[in-house]
């Protein structure tokens, strides 16, 4: 554990108070450049989720750089297109950032690594941090989740595109009533149907850390938000007990969904 997690609950109270994070010196980054970059979004009990703009931004881009590591700066190059060269660089620029800032650490102090399906976390000094977090980019809109402490988060926003063939797509990554109800819906209403569900399913294996590796079919989101509620518990059949509990954050911008563990009572 690193030893400096004093620092975090200012954090939250400088969220509330601005409503935008202004910078201080110490990880210095220009107030002009952070203003709009990224901003509180929701509060759910002690998990605070933030929005990052992914609009294309030469100077933040320029200045994300310089926040990456080696590592980093080389995946960074391998990308073909520049929209998830975007996403990528401007959300780990973010990360990092708010990590330093919850932890008190400097950057160069910060590694993040990535779990066995590619789930990432954070290490100071090469010691696991208590502070969980996920991040989810589409478009032009990126989420990070955190909270304190280990209890594991998934967050994912996708951009709605109506342009898709979302019968198809629902027949590889939805069980028999999840697929019946997008089958019911047109036009709009089955393109907002398919990202809410889609959204709150790939919340669910982000945080459960397996991302797409399980069958997707294999389980299905609880009737009740699959029917308007804007939360709910759910468990994956078959695992252990873990009860996780599963929110609704979509705007009319964009579709998006946080799933976080519920910690045990003992
Ligand atoms: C995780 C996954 C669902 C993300 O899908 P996506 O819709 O393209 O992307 P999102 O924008 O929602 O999320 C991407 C972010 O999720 C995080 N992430 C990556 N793998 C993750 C995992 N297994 N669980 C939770 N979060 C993960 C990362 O922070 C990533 O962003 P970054 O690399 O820029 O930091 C998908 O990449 C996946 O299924 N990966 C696992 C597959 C696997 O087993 N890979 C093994 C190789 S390591």
């Amino acid at each position: 554990m690193v030893d400096c997690v004093a620092v975090v609950p200012s954090i939250t109270v400088e969220m509330k108070a601005c409503g935008v994070l202004f910078l201080q010196s110490s990880t210095h980054m220009s107030t002009e450049i952070e203003n709009l970059w990224f901003r509180p979004f929701r509060q759910i009990g002690e998990i605070q989720v933030i929005h990052v703009d992914l609009t294309p931004h030469e100077a933040r881009e320029q200045y994300a750089l310089e926040w990456l590591d080696k590592e980093e700066l080389a995946r960074w190059q391998r990308y073909l297109y520049d929209r998830p060269r975007r996403e990528f660089i401007l959300c780990r620029a973010v990360l990092r950032y708010s990590l330093c800032r919850r932890l008190g650490c400097e950057n160069k102090q910060l590694s993040i690594v990535a779990a066995d399906h590619g789930k990432p976390y954070a290490l100071v000094n090469s010691q696991l941090v208590p502070i969980s977090f996920n991040v989810s980019h589409s478009g032009y809109h990126g989420l990070i989740a955190f909270t304190q402490g280990h209890q594991r988060l998934g967050v994912d926003v996708e951009a709605r595109s109506r342009r898709r063939d979302f019968d198809g797509i629902a027949e590889m990554v939805f069980g028999p009533n999840e697929r019946a109800e997008i089958a019911s819906e047109n036009g709009l209403a089955k393109a907002h149907l398919f990202f809410r569900f889609w959204t709150l399913k790939e919340a669910l294996v982000k945080a459960l850390g397996t991302g797409l590796s399980i069958d997707l079919t294999a389980f299905e989101i609880p009737p009740d938000i699959r029917h308007g509620a804007g939360k709910s518990t759910f468990q994956f059949p078959g695992l252990d007990r873990t009860l996780w509990e599963l929110q609704d954050l979509s705007t009319n911008g964009y579709a998006a969904a946080i799933a976080a563990e519920i910690p045990h009572l003992s």
